[in-house]
């Protein structure tokens, strides 16, 4: 199936000419991205065997990241996000990226690790060595709970045991590394960690608590990196000005989560489409921000030797293919079908790309003309549907919002009275 990811004039087309062209485009049978745009109706049954006490759905607008290239290949992204602009920056800052090859990616092995707290051990770091000495055991005993999973090639690779002094006491806890393939992985770890538990808190000669995956998920990362020509950023100038907004960002705990949320608006818009878990990447992410004992950036913003602008990202990413609402979700897989990607790994590729792209586009919107006007007429057809306007008056209050320079509440309800007045624009 070939895909190709540019859509020229796609936002310009009705919502039914969308999906058309978004079905050519992909190579997919139309059929099997239907369920990009189902109802409610055929979502309300499937939501109530997913949540307890559901009563109804919370619909968030599903887009297409466009333009996208990883690793040499079209990826046409579904996003899903409630804030107007990050869809339209994702793909603009994708397009630029693409001059140059578009996003080059890479993980690391799907390591995911459950942990095992051991308290009230009286010898803790001999209880540490008598742990390791019963590695293999443990590693078989873990195995024994997925065969599944080793049967595609994961189960657990590696017992790390740590000794935590507290102010409050000693903790030895018990890292399961598991490769978890092409799963998430939370289900598949916590069984094996709640099934080694007995065993664990036996050789440790201690009592367990907890045995719970942790979201610092760092043996489990998604890279990427992209060439954006400086000529077509807008001139060397915003280049400078890109690298020095990612400068205050690396200095500035108080920029840098602000320059890490403009990368999520991206992450989770892909991770939320596809029926990932957004905490669990967010927390990972998070946790990824202040590795090093300071709340830092993500991602990176260098010039290179040619002046154009070379940034990059890392990240924690565990997503999955298999299970969750990745699988039982309509929407959330006609998204994987869409994305048209095989293993968890290129999926966790697409997904920092979009990250990036995102960070890209809102650095370079800041270093130049500042993000309002971009969101302007977004904004304002939300304020104006906000005031009461039908769809057939929406673009009219819009165009008078945005004419008058000032998209407020007041403003769009005197518009809409002066429009159904009959009052000349
Ligand atoms: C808004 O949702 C995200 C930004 O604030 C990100 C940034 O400041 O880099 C524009």
């Amino acid at each position: 199936m070939s895909v190709n990811s540019r859509l020229p004039g796609f936002y310009k087309l009705a919502l039914d000419e969308r999906f058309a062209a978004l079905a050519e485009a992909s190579g997919a049978d139309p059929a099997a991205l239907e369920d990009l745009r189902a109802e409610r109706d055929a979502i309300l049954p499937i939501a109530d065997g997913m949540v307890e006490n559901a009563v109804g759905l919370m619909p968030v607008p599903l887009g297409i990241g466009a333009n996208f290239r990883v690793n040499g290949r079209d990826h046409l992204v579904p996003m899903a996000s409630e804030e107007p602009s990050v869809i339209a920056a994702a793909s603009n800052l994708a397009q630029v990226a693409r001059e140059r090859g578009g996003f080059f990616c890479s993980t690391t092995a799907p390591l995911m690790i459950a942990q095992v707290q051991v308290l009230d051990v009286a010898d803790p770091h001999a209880a540490k060595l008598r742990l390791h000495e019963h590695r293999d055991e443990l590693l078989a005993a873990a195995d024994e709970q997925d065969p599944v999973l080793v049967r595609l090639g994961g189960g657990a690779r590696e017992l790390e045991v740590r000794v935590i002094d507290g102010p409050r006491g000693t903790h030895v806890v018990v890292h399961l590394v598991v490769d978890v393939g092409d799963a998430m992985g939370a289900n598949a770890v916590n069984t094996m960690a709640e099934a080694l538990a007995p065993r664990i808190a036996e050789i440790a000669r201690g009592r367990v608590l907890l045995r719970i995956l942790s979201n610092k998920a760092d043996r489990r990362l998604a890279r990427a990196r992209a060439v954006f020509a400086a000529d077509k950023l807008g001139g060397p100038q915003v280049v400078d000005g890109i690298v020095e907004a990612y400068q205050l960002a690396a200095d500035d705990p108080y920029r840098a989560a602000t320059h890490n949320k403009g990368i999520m608006n991206g992450i989770s818009a892909v991770v939320l489409a596809t029926g990932n878990d957004t905490r669990a990447v967010e927390a990972g992410c998070h946790s990824h921000a202040v590795r090093d004992g300071r709340y830092t950036t993500l991602s990176h913003m260098e010039r290179d030797a040619d002046g154009d602008l070379v940034a990059t990202l890392e990240v924690p990413m565990p997503v999955g293919l298999v299970g969750g609402a990745t699988k039982t979700h309509p929407t959330a897989r006609a998204a994987v079908r869409l994305l048209a990607v095989e293993t968890a790994a290129e999926l966790a590729q697409i997904v920092v790309a979009v990250g990036l792209a995102q960070n890209v586009g809102a650095l370079r919107a800041l270093a130049t003309e500042g993000i309002q006007r971009g969101h302007m007429t977004l904004h304002a057809r939300n304020v104006a549907i906000a005031a009461g306007a039908a769809p057939g008056e929406v673009d009219a209050v819009v165009r008078r919002l945005v004419a008058g320079g000032a998209v407020r509440a007041d403003r769009a309800e005197a518009a809409l009275s002066e429009l159904r007045a009959g009052a000349p624009a």
